[in-house]
C-alpha cells in the first residue's frame, strides 16, 4: 500500500506540482449470490484489501486530466457529454462525472493520478473499485459529501450501462462504496436493505485461485443472460425473478426456449442459497456453506453456462482434495475460484492446485488470501 501511495504522489508531484488528496476503493469478493443482483434477489460481498487509489485535485480549468499509471496512458477530456474520451479507462472517470451531473451534482476540471492492485479480468471488480474511487472523491471535493452512499454506488452503475455497455447489477459498486473491514453484508437487491455480517470462520480460511484467463465472448453474453431473465419475468407477469417459483417457472416450461428456463432456474435456486448460507454461518455450520459454493458452481457452470473449461478443472480439483466449498465468482467466462479451505488443507491445496493447472494449461494460477477489508475511503497520512 505504502510504496503504491509514495508512487501516486512523485508521479502527480511530477506532472501536476501542489500535491491532490488521496482516495481509493476497494475490489470485492463475493461469498454466494451470483447473477443475483440484476434479478432483484440477494447477493453477500465483501471489500478487499485491493484497491484503486487515485490522487485528484482541481485544476480551475473545465476539463479532467488522469493519468493512469498502470496502463501507462493519459487522458484529457471536457465534462459535456459530447466530450466522452475514447480510451475505455477513461470512459468510467467520464461517465461518473456525467452520472454526478446528470443528478445534479457539481463537477469541474480536476488533475488526477491513479493505481491500482486489484487484478484485472480476474473478476474482483477492478471497474466498480475505480468508479467508487473516484464517485466517492468528487463527491468529497465538489459536493460537500452531500450524495449519499446508495446513490454514489448507483452512479457507478450507471456509468457502466452508459458509457461501457454492461449491464450489471448493483452488488459491485455497493460492496467497492459499503465494504467494512471484517464484514461480509447480505444485501437485499430488492428493498436495498443490508446487513453487516462478521466474518472470520474459525479454522477456515478463503482463497481465491486466479486461473489468469479471461474468454471475451463476442456479443456481450453477460447482457445475453440478463435479458433471458427478464423475457421470463415477464412471461410470469413478475417485476423480477425474485418474485418467481419453480412451480411458476415449471408452468411456464413448455412456452419458453430450454436456454430461458435453465437461465431462470439457477437464478430462483441461487436466491435461496444465499439465504441459505446465512442461516448456516449464524449457526455456525461451515460444511452446508461449502455444500451451497459447490452447488453455486454447478448452476453456474450447466445452467447459466457462465463458467468454462479452466474453472471447472480448478473446482473438480478442489472437491478431490475435499475442499469445503469452492465456485466461480463473478461475472464469469474467466477469473476465480473462491475456496473456503479448513486451515490444515491450506497449503497442500494451494501446491496441488498450483501444479495441476500448470501441467494442464501451461501457466500457474494466482493466489489470493482473502482479507476483508474497507471500501471507499478518503487516505489519511498515516495511511
Ligand atoms: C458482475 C456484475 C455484477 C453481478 C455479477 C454476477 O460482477 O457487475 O452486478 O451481476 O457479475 O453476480
Amino acid at each position: 500500500m505504502e510504496s503504491m501511495k509514495a508512487k501516486i504522489q512523485k508521479i502527480f508531484k511530477e506532472r501536476f506540482g501542489e500535491p491532490g488528496t488521496l482516495y481509493a476503493s476497494a475490489g470485492r469478493i463475493n461469498l454466494i449470490g451470483e447473477h443475483t443482483d440484476y434479478n432483484g434477489g440477494f447477493v453477500f460481498p465483501g471489500a478487499i484489501d485491493k484497491v484503486i487509489m487515485a490522487e485528484i485535485k482541481p485544476n480551475g480549468l473545465d476539463k479532467v486530466r488522469v493519468y493512469s499509471i498502470d496502463i501507462n496512458e493519459y487522458a484529457e477530456f471536457g465534462l459535456k457529454e459530447e466530450d466522452a474520451p475514447s480510451q475505455s479507462w477513461a470512459r468510467y472517470i467520464f461517465g461518473i462525472c456525467r452520472e454526478i451531473q446528470k443528478r445534479g451534482g457539481t463537477v469541474k476540471g480536476f488533475d488526477a493520478v491513479f493505481a491500482g492492485n486489484v487484478p484485472l479480468g480476474a473478476g474482483l471488480s477492478s471497474s466498480a473499485a475505480l468508479e467508487s474511487c473516484f464517485a466517492f472523491a468528487l463527491n468529497d471535493l465538489y459536493n460537500s459529501n452531500s450524495i449519499d452512499k446508495f446513490e454514489l454506488a448507483k452512479i457507478g452503475q450507471s456509468t457502466e450501462h452508459n458509457y461501457c455497455g454492461v449491464n450489471c447489477g448493483i452488488m459491485d459498486q455497493f460492496a467497492s462504496v459499503f465494504g467494512r473491514k471484517g464484514n461480509l453484508m447480505r444485501l437485499d437487491c430488492r428493498s436495498m436493505e443490508y446487513e453487516y455480517f462478521p466474518f472470520n470462520p474459525e479454522g477456515y480460511k478463503l482463497v481465491l485461485v486466479d486461473s489468469r484467463v479471461k474468454h471475451e465472448l463476442k456479443d456481450s453474453p453477460y447482457n445475453k443472460r440478463r435479458e433471458s431473465c427478464e423475457r421470463v419475468a415477464k412471461m410470469l407477469g413478475v417485476e423480477t425473478l425474485r418474485d418467481a417459483t419453480m412451480e411458476n417457472l415449471n408452468a411456464i416450461k413448455g412456452e419458453i426456449t430450454a436456454e430461458d428456463y435453465f437461465r431462470a432456474k439457477f437464478v430462483i435456486e441461487e436466491k435461496q442459497r444465499v439465504l441459505d448460507v446465512c442461516d448456516a454461518l449464524n449457526a455456525g455450520d461451515y460444511e452446508t456453506v461449502g455444500k451451497k459454493m459447490y452447488e453455486t458452481h454447478e448452476g453456474l457452470s450447466k445452467d447459466y453456462e457462465v463458467s468454462c473449461e479452466e474453472l471447472d478443472f480448478l473446482n473438480d480439483v478442489a472437491k478431490t482434495l475435499g475442499v469445503t466449498g469452492s465456485r466461480i465468482m463473478g461475472g464469469g467466462f474467466g477469473g476465480c475460484t473462491i475456496n473456503l479451505v479448513k486451515n490444515d488443507l491450506h497449503d497442500d491445496f494451494i501446491e496441488v492446485a498450483v501444479r495441476k493447472f500448470n501441467e494442464k494449461y501451461g501457466h500457474e494460477p494466482k493466489i489470493y488470501d482473502v482479507v476483508i477489508s474497507d471500501g471507499a475511503r478518503k487516505i489519511e497520512e498515516a495511511e
